[in-house]
């Protein structure tokens, strides 16, 4: 499929223009997966505990058993999945080893590891069979993929016809106020704490600039239309500083 317009211009990459995103997406995630799963919850306040709760219950009414979980990275929603849903099986697959690898001593010691089982793959080559899981989720992934339609017909390729899947990813917040308070706070502050925190410089940059180049609303939804889900629709969070998709393989 040709890449859109829309798509042509949010390929922000972490570190430099040269190398592709996706080298340098898991390098990145490699980086920083120490401390992810503590700025995550620190410099999101635990709003996002919330908002993947919201998300995973658009999933409630289908009862889904088998759930891939995309772009899993230390398996938060992967187990807040668990923890909400009990379904029999969640492979949750991300990039990075390193995130992986955190996710599992999470895992073992919640007793999860029958249920729910984390690998390294990439979301635009799945290794799995067409039409293999009842729903999909994925949060704060797909900005990050190289190739957004790819990845997208990807997970769509490896859902049952029917099967539900669920995104949850930053977006704009369209209230003139809101938008600056959140864009001083993602260009200023954020990147502040993230490189003390971390010691990558250029990862807490990266986040609010992939974030300003990203679709989003609408224009994700047509995104998600031309990959082929049907009936897509969307939930501003919090005047829109992330956003709930989703839509039917
Ligand atoms: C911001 S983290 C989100 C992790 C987790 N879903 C959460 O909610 O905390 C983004 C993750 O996307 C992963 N990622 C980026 N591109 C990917 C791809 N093409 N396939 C699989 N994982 C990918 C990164 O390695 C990283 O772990």
């Amino acid at each position: 499929m040709p890449l859109s317009k829309n798509q042509e211009n949010f390929h922000v990459k972490p570190y430099n223009e040269t190398d592709g995103k996706k080298s340098q997406v898991e390098a990145m995630f490699d980086n920083i997966a120490p401390k992810y799963d503590f700025l995550n919850h620190l410099l999101s306040l635990n709003i996002d505990k919330r908002w993947r709760k919201k998300a995973i219950n658009l999933l409630k009414p289908s009862n889904p058993q088998h759930i891939l979980d995309i772009a899993t990275g230390t398996g938060d929603l992967a187990i807040a999945l668990e923890k909400q849903l009990k379904p029999r099986q969640i492979i949750g697959v991300d990039l990075s080893e390193g995130m992986i690898s955190f996710g599992r001593i999470k895992i073992f010691k919640l007793g999860l590891r029958k249920t729910i089982t984390l690998e390294k793959g990439d979301s635009e080559s799945l290794r799995f069979a067409d039409a293999t899981f009842d729903a999909a989720t994925c949060a704060f992934g797909v900005r990050n993929f190289e190739n957004l339609h790819k990845g997208l017909s990807e997970i769509k390729r490896v859902l049952k016809p029917n099967a539900k899947f669920v995104i949850l990813e930053f977006s704009m917040p369209t209230n003139f106020i809101v938008k600056n308070i959140y864009l001083t706070y993602f260009q200023y502050i954020l990147p502040f704490l993230g490189k003390l925190f971390s010691r990558d410089k250029s990862a807490y940059s990266y986040l609010p600039e992939s974030v300003k180049n990203f679709p989003y609303g609408e224009n994700m939804l047509k995104i998600m239309t031309e990959v082929g889900f049907r009936n897509s629709e969307f939930k501003p969070l919090m005047f829109g500083i992330a956003t709930i998709y989703n839509g039917l393989a």
